[in-house]
């Protein structure tokens, strides 16, 4: 997706300048064309001369004193995908919500003739300090695109939002610049992986599902323009860039945390393997095997969590998933009724638990859509461009 494409990587002056560096290289790696203006801040954390070894091919840090370019903000972005500023400061985002255009990465932003993204980087405060979220709010509906900020410890010791995301994750979610954005702005709700319900405190009964198909989904839509959130059962996958995330362990509280977040979102995806029994009570101590006979376990029905949603008065649009050793369309179908969802995504065991690809079929009620088999991603990417169409 990079190759060949002119990246322009703006540099404000935060630590996390120093992050710019790897993420110039990494962007050349990935076979992208890159040139780059600092601003004077930034010149203070690193130098232009590391950008230049790094291999852009140019490195602007005045409107002044540049002999090969005769006004190089206007000439800056000329032919650019993208502008990238990342770090992007407090006092970057409030000069380009403004239009302020007093040194040369300002007025190229506002001189710029491709999409601009920025990556902000600041202390939590500042971060989220009204007069920020006023300029990040603008920007937005100037048509600017945020890649992040992260939260975590940060560079002055306090912990919050406000971290540059990692050079890794910036890439990652740069795509979405150049993806179309079949879900701007829309909020997606989604579960993934499997639910895990405890027998003792060290035993419990779960199920082969991996998440990886909700978090391949949950990156798609976020590349999509989406505002994420992913509810997981038990899994180790990595929280997909720009995608807020919560953990729950059991199918009830995943009940609990959907009921919860539902009524923010647009749309709602249920990927989620839920168990639908639990033990009727765990036992709080751990069951011997010495002392007693072989427990006799007493299980009860876990809510349904998706059709729970679907009746809801205000209901998003709802995607169910079925995944079945056989019958796989009647079983769909008869789930899609049952659940009254308009579309079901069909797979069936053996190609999808624990794979890395997946073969699947969108079921509706009057119509039932194979594709080809393809990797969780490229599953993930057709099930939004498909829910873009129905939503739009
Ligand atoms: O009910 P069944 O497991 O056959 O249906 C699968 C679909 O229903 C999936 O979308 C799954 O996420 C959802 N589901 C749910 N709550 C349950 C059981 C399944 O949301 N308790």
């Amino acid at each position: 997706m990079l190759t060949g494409q002119k990246i322009v990587l703006g540099v404000t002056g935060s630590i996390a300048a120093y992050k710019s560096c790897e993420l110039l290289r990494l962007l050349i790696k990935r076979g992208a064309r890159c040139s780059v203006i600092m601003t004077q801040a930034a010149q203070r954390f690193v130098t232009p001369l590391t950008f230049e070894a790094l291999g852009a091919e140019s490195v602007i840090t005045s409107d002044w004193d540049q002999a090969d370019c005769a006004i190089p903000h206007i000439e800056a972005t000329r032919d650019a995908k993208l502008l990238l500023v990342a770090p992007a400061t407090a006092n970057i985002l409030a000069k380009a919500a403004q239009g302020i255009a007093d040194d040369v990465l300002s007025a190229a932003i506002l001189a710029a003739r491709c999409p601009v993204a920025f990556a902000p980087a600041m202390n939590t405060y500042m971060w989220h300090n009204n007069a920020t979220q006023r300029n990040v709010a603008q920007l937005t509906q100037d048509g600017a695109i945020f890649l992040g900020p992260d939260s975590g410890e940060q560079a002055c010791g306090d912990v919050g939002s406000g971290r540059m995301l990692e050079p890794e994750d910036l890439i990652e979610l740069m795509q979405g610049a150049f993806a179309p954005r079949l879900l701007d702005r829309c909020r997606v709700l989604i579960t993934a992986g499997p639910t895990y319900e405890p027998i003792d405190p060290v035993r419990g009964i779960t199920n082969l599902s991996s998440g990886k198909q909700g978090f391949a989904i949950a990156k798609a839509a976020v590349l999509a323009g989406a505002e994420v959130t992913l509810i997981a059962g038990p899994t180790a996958l990595k929280t997909p860039a720009g995608v807020r995330r919560i953990d729950v362990l059991t199918a009830r509280e995943m009940y609990e945390a959907v009921m919860e977040e539902v009524p923010r979102h647009e749309v709602f995806i249920s990927v989620a393997a839920v168990a639908d029994w639990r033990i009727e009570k765990p036992a709080t101590h751990k069951i011997k095997k010495e002392f007693t006979q072989a427990p006799e376990l007493t299980f009860t029905e876990n809510p349904d969590i998706l059709a729970s949603v679907a009746a809801l008065e205000n209901a998003p649009y709802c995607v169910g998933f079925a995944a079945e050793t056989d019958n796989l369309i009647d079983n769909a179908r008869a789930k899609l009724y049952r659940k009254n969802v308009p579309l079901i995504v069909a797979n069936l065991v053996k190609d999808a638990m624990n794979k890395d690809t997946n073969a699947v079929v969108f079921v509706e009620r009057d119509a039932a859509t194979p594709l080809t088999k393809a990797t969780k991603e490229a599953v993930a990417q057709a099930l939004i461009a498909k829910i873009a169409q129905e939503v739009s």
